[in-house]
């Protein structure tokens, strides 16, 4: 199983910075290492032109942040799958934990993306997390499985192992330079693996579960190693080409 590093530059850089920072990301890290590749989630405006510099047979791969799920449509504003797979894109998150804030978006609406994304060809990273209230009341096992199991209703592929992963983000970590402890990462990943595997059983053990929640240059060589991480999702840290490089490299 590769190692994704997946890198969510969210609502930052103007259209010069994006292509720059992805030219030197290219000079500080290929070839990449063979077990390792990386995924890059711009704004949409800038997807056609990072799409046109980098290789997926290199090991460099195109995300969406975000899609709708219709195939086209009167949606103003709304970008579709199709779109996306059509400049490049080969994943999209979905259900991360500033859509669920600021967009309202609810599990069940992130299940019609999942499902919808899926069908279209689109791989699907799945955020899911506690926020601090949550993680106070002991209640880690239920959000986690609330968000998997409506999250992934009626979630059916035969290649879900290549085509889900689920991004593990503690909330009270995302943006906040507080990152959870290596055992905390521990014990949550395991809680996933296990729900990943009654779901899909043999397939179950071989979907990529990453790490998000302020990862940097520094914390990376205590992240990695834990069981069941294969592979993070950053933010901050991969809007500096030099940072996320340190970390694909780590
Ligand atoms: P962060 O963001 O690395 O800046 O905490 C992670 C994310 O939101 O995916």
């Amino acid at each position: 199983m590769k190692k994704l590093f997946a890198g969510n530059w969210k609502m930052y850089k103007i259209y010069s910075e994006a292509v720059e920072a992805v030219k030197k990301l290219m000079s500080l890290t290929s070839p990449l290492p063979k077990d390792r590749e990386v995924l890059i989630l711009p704004p949409y405006p800038y997807l056609k032109s990072i799409s046109d510099l980098i290789s997926k047979k290199d090991g460099y791969f195109l995300g969406a942040q975000n899609f709708y799920p219709e195939e086209e449509g009167a949606y103003t504003g709304e970008v579709s799958p199709k779109m996306l797979l059509d400049v490049g894109c080969s994943y999209s998150i979905v259900g991360h934990s500033e859509r669920r804030k600021y967009f309202n978006e609810s599990d069940e609406f992130i299940n019609k993306k999942v499902k919808f994304g899926l069908q279209k060809g689109l791989k699907i990273i799945l955020c899911i997390g506690e926020d601090l209230t949550e993680r106070k009341k002991g209640e880690v096992f239920k959000v986690l499985e609330r968000q998997i199991s409506k999250g992934l209703n009626e979630v059916k592929d035969s290649k879900i192992e290549e085509k889900l992963c689920i991004a593990y983000e503690p909330v009270w970590a995302i943006g906040t330079g507080e990152v959870a402890t290596p055992i905390q990462i521990e014990e949550a990943h395991k809680i996933i693996r296990e729900l990943l595997s009654d779901l899909f059983g043999e397939k179950g053990t071989k979907i990529r579960i990453l790490y998000g929640g302020s990862v940097n240059p520094e914390n990376i060589k205590d992240i990695l190693p834990v069981p069941n991480v294969n592979g993070v999702l950053v933010g901050g840290a991969s809007l500096k080409p030099e940072n996320f490089s340190k970390i694909i490299l780590s």
